[in-house]
């Protein structure tokens, strides 16, 4: 076991980790926020999207004792300090980018990074950067909808759709 900390959502927080702890493990498990969810555990679905040091991470693909001192984001960190929902996850609603819900936390973390390195992002780089991330509910257009609208873009009707 080794001792780690690490700043999540701005609070500073640590714990004692063997060296196989998945970092989403340590913040289910330990820190118990589990808005990260675990689709796969394969690197597969995206539905463990969170930020750390401020890239977009699949958090079933890195060891707890990775992220040790590092600055880490979750879903639980995404709403505006008054608790009211931001921007992305607003616009998941108002467009309705969401079914289950399963997906959606990853979703909107993966959403949050692209329009932090890429503001007004064109739908197919919407659609390129959540290729990681799967939904088996909506049928991705009204999630690329709704990162169009977060970006302040208009909304057309999207591809294929
Ligand atoms: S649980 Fe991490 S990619 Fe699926
Ligand atoms: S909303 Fe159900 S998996 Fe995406």
């Amino acid at each position: 076991m080794s001792k780690i900390s690490m700043t999540v959502n701005g609070k500073s927080v640590s714990g004692e980790v063997e060296g196989r702890t998945l970092l989403v493990e340590f913040l289910r498990e330990d820190l118990k926020l589990t808005g990260t969810h675990v689709g796969c555990d394969t690197s597969q679905c995206g539905a463990c999207t969170v930020h750390v040091d401020g890239k977009q991470v699949k958090s079933c693909t890195m060891f707890a004792a990775e992220a040790d001192g590092a600055e880490v984001k979750t879903i639980e960190g995404e709403a505006n300090a008054d608790g009211s929902l931001s921007v992305v996850q607003q616009a998941f609603q108002d467009y309705h980018g969401l079914q289950c819900g399963f997906c959606t936390p990853g979703m909107v973390m993966a959403a949050t990074a692209l329009l932090g390195k890429n503001p007004k992002p064109t739908e197919l780089e919407i659609r390129e950067h959540l290729e990681g991330n799967i939904c088996r509910c909506t049928g991705y257009h009204n999630i690329v909808k709704a990162i169009m609208a977060a970006s302040g873009q208009d909304v057309p009707a999207v591809a294929a759709e």
